[in-house]
């Protein structure tokens, strides 16, 4: 199609590029025939206009490294163990994720998909398998219609952009999606979405109306060309099994011009299980413009003796005089004050529920690093559908209280959760959750011993809980990947299945039916990825 001459420049030029920044070691790797007939390969593909040298990194130029490492969120992989890719693609247009496809399947190499790095085991950007990393960190433009309250959001912007780019235009309008805004909406939105909104408005996913994503056969297709099984199951099902999600456009939600926020703390001494156990019968029945959730860590008394710290951490989508009266009728036991409540924009309320402070200016929102300290971390989840007692909530606390750096987070759901049918996306977790739990510890010292010991804390609290949460299958939230509730090795259907109905429930079958449509040869593939039923 394209002119053989124009292509050779191409390379011409990234080998330029690369003889300047490479040292003699290095090149004669790079004049393997190999990687010369990729960088080939992918120049034949993309767009004349393309500079082959910024959108294509092999190991041995400089960048590579920093590039690899810039979003990878958990430190745990952020080490010489990890496995990395034998080539970086950063597309800067749709066509380099085409010409990403085409050439990695034409030099039998997989490729794992980046959006923001989030990903709980790194499944977007590690593999044992050879393969090429597509980090779509340039692809990140975000375009609201205030006239059609909607937004076109690039797969590779995050949910801070998001919601600053939506501030920008309005204070009316808002949209329902994580806590954290360093995420990227590609894996987040595939994958679900919940956040201070979900009551009132369920998942980022549920109010998804278009997407646009390049196919394995790399074919780009939106909702109106692809098939309606495929729509369904990227929205909740995520995107890596299917394939790139180049685009979201989401439906923006009406937020008040103010809302309410607060964070109550009480420890154990301070009756935080009773609370705790009120909570647990109240918070998915409140109204649904009423979010509380609880965020428990593990505190010290003024003796140093041990004690679980309950935050109440709760955004109201109204004014403090709306919220007292509604406190006071369904949990006076909390003892809500005034002064314990600010009111604000919704924008601000998305600082706050990030990380307690509204007052800081909305532009962090846009750094994608913030100045967050990155650390290792392991987590888990699980569903809670029918209150805990509170003896056993006592005996929650003493395992949990082990880990100092522990903590759990309990996310109320019922309003709207509630009324979206299991199958309506991939995304089972609907009619009968009371909250969520997600088990999450985070730490900072290097080496196998202090990731042993965390993994340990996590491990004998995810163990102690079982009596306590959803049985057959014991559910969790895609989100939060944990390839400890199973991982493909074969690649089986069956082996599949064991992880797939915890995260999708009945929905997997579905899933991997529309895996044997659209992905018949199985080429997106990972640790957890949807298999076909052969
Ligand atoms: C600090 C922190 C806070 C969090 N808070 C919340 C929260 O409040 N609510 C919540 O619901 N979740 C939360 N999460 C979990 C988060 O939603 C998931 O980790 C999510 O998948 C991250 O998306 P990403 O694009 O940043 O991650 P990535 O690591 O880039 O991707 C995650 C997965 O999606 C795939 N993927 C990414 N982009 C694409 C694409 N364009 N097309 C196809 N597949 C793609 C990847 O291959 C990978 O399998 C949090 C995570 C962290 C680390
Ligand atoms: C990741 O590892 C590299 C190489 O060891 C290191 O230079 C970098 O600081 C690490 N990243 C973070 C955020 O710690
Ligand atoms: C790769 O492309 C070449 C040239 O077009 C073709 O001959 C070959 O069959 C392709 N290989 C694979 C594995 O697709
Ligand atoms: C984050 O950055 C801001 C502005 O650069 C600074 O004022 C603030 O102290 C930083 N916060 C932390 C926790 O480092």
């Amino acid at each position: 199609m394209r002119q053989q001459g124009k292509m050779e420049l191409h390379v011409l030029f990234a080998l330029f590029f690369l003889l300047f920044s490479v040292s003699s070691a290095n090149l004669v790797s790079l004049l393997n025939s190999n990687g010369l007939a990729f960088f080939n390969c992918f120049a034949n593909h993309s767009p004349a206009s393309t500079s082959i040298s910024s959108v294509v990194y092999a190991p041995f130029i400089p960048s590579y490294d920093s590039i690899f490492q810039n979003t990878i969120q958990n430190l745990r992989f952020n080490s010489s163990m990890t496995q990395k890719p034998q080539y970086i693609i950063v597309p800067q247009r749709p066509a380099h994720v085409q010409a990403a496809i085409i050439c990695s399947k034409n030099h039998s190499l997989q490729v794992r998909i980046r959006s923001g790095g989030h990903d709980y085991e790194g499944l977007s950007y590690k593999s044992k398998t050879p393969f090429v990393l597509i980090d779509l960190v340039k692809l990140r433009k975000v375009k609201v219609s205030l006239r059609k309250a909607t937004a076109w959001v690039q797969a590779g912007a995050t949910l801070g952009e998001l919601y600053y780019q939506i501030a920008k235009e309005t204070s009316t309008l808002g949209f329902p999606a994580g806590t954290c805004p360093t995420i990227g909406v590609g894996g987040h939105i595939s994958g679900g979405g919940q956040g201070s909104l979900m009551r009132k408005y369920g998942l980022a996913a549920d109010n998804v109306v278009d997407a646009i994503l390049v196919k394995a056969d790399g074919q780009i297709v939106n909702r109106a060309t692809m098939d309606e099984d495929l729509f369904w199951a990227i929205r909740g099902g995520g995107g890596a099994s299917f394939g790139v999600i180049l685009e979201w456009k989401v439906k923006l939600v009406p937020v008040p011009t103010r809302v309410t926020a607060f964070n109550v703390v009480k420890t154990l001494d301070e009756g935080a299980t009773k609370l705790i156990y009120k909570w647990q019968n109240i918070a998915n029945t409140l109204p649904e413009e009423l979010y509380i959730r609880i965020i428990l860590t593990v505190g010290k008394n003024d003796d140093g003796t041990r004690t679980i710290r309950a935050n109440f951490n709760s955004l109201f989508l109204g004014t403090v005089d709306q919220l007292m009266p509604l406190m006071d009728e369904s949990f006076p036991e909390l003892g809500l004050e005034y002064e314990n409540c600010r009111e604000m924009s919704w924008i601000e309320s998305v600082l706050y529920m990030n990380d307690g402070k509204s007052d800081e200016p909305i532009e962090v929102l846009l750094d994608g690093n913030r100045n967050v300290t990155k650390g290792f971390f392991k987590a888990k989840s699980d569903y809670v559908m029918k209150p805990i007692s509170e003896i056993d909530l006592e005996a929650i606390w003493n395992v949990m209280e082990v880990g100092e750096a522990g903590i759990m987070i309990w996310t109320p759901y019922g309003g709207r959760m509630r009324k979206i049918s299991p199958s309506e996306t991939p995304f089972p977790h609907r009619k009968g959750i009371l909250y969520s739990i997600q088990y999450y510890s985070k730490w900072q010292e290097k080496g196998n011993v202090a990731e042993a010991q965390h993994l340990g804390w996590i491990n004998k609290l995810y163990y102690f809980m079982t009596p306590f949460v959803s049985k057959f299958p014991r559910a969790a939230y895609l989100n939060y990947r944990d390839l400890d509730i199973g991982i493909n090795t074969i690649g089986t259907f069956a082996e599949a299945k064991v992880w797939g109905e915890k995260y999708f429930k009945n929905n997997f079958k579905r899933l991997a039916v529309v895996k044997g449509k659209v992905d018949p040869e199985n080429y997106f593939k990972n640790e957890q990825n949807i298999v076909a039923r052969s």
